[in-house]
């Protein structure tokens, strides 16, 4: 399946979702930094200029690709987060979902509200059938926001490779 670059999405309260650009490495690199981010996201380390356009390089692979479409979240012209669909396997009717937000922008249903968007679009344009979302025990305000975002909890799931930590399994099926 091909995806355009050009797919954006967005609310009426004036949330926008978006592919990035290379434009967007200055805002980037000015809100990787917040420590929450540091610690909880293994993807996402952007220290200077160079790894900001690394990342921003990956995300757009991921689209060619068909494998991880990625976008910025802006409300109104400020970086206020990411929202992803993750299709390591393009052939399964099975994708997952992960998001962060800007420090500045948190408790403002950013997280969420971009999420709902994300997932209409994968279960359309994708016509996917189920949707996953991890997050690690000890992380409630993700925990909440995957509830928000229509995803009931499905399993505790215990530390593994790919998580060091107690994790949790949201799903939301079609
Ligand atoms: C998790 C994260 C994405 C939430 O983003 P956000 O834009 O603040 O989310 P929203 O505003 O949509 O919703 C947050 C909800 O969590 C709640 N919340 C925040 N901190 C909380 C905490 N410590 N305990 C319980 N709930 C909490 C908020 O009250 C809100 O719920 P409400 O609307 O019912 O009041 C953001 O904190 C973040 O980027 N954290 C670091 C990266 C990360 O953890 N990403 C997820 C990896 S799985």
């Amino acid at each position: 399946m091909t995806v355009p670059l050009t797919v954006t999405l967005g609310d009426p309260d004036g949330l926008l979702l978006r592919p990035w650009t290379a434009q967007d490495a200055q805002a980037l690199l000015a809100v990787a930094g917040d420590p929450e981010l540091r610690a909880r996201l293994l993807t996402l380390k952007v220290a200077d200029r160079a790894d900001a356009d690394r990342w921003l390089q990956a995300q757009r692979h991921g689209w060619e690709q068909g494998v991880r479409f990625s976008f910025a979240v802006l409300t109104g012209d400020r970086l206020a987060g990411q929202v992803v669909l993750k299709r390591p396997d393009p052939a399964s009717d099975t994708g997952e979902v992960g998001y962060w937000t800007a420090a500045a922008a948190r408790g403002q249903g950013v997280a969420s509200r971009a999420a709902e968007l994300l997932t209409d679009w994968a279960l359309s344009a994708h016509a996917l059938r189920r949707l996953e979302l991890y997050h690690a025990v000890d992380n409630s305000a993700s925990c909440r926001v995957a509830q928000k975002a229509g995803y009931p909890l499905e399993a505790e799931l215990p530390p593994q490779p790919r998580w060091p930590d107690p994790g949790h399994l949201h799903v939301r099926e079609r």
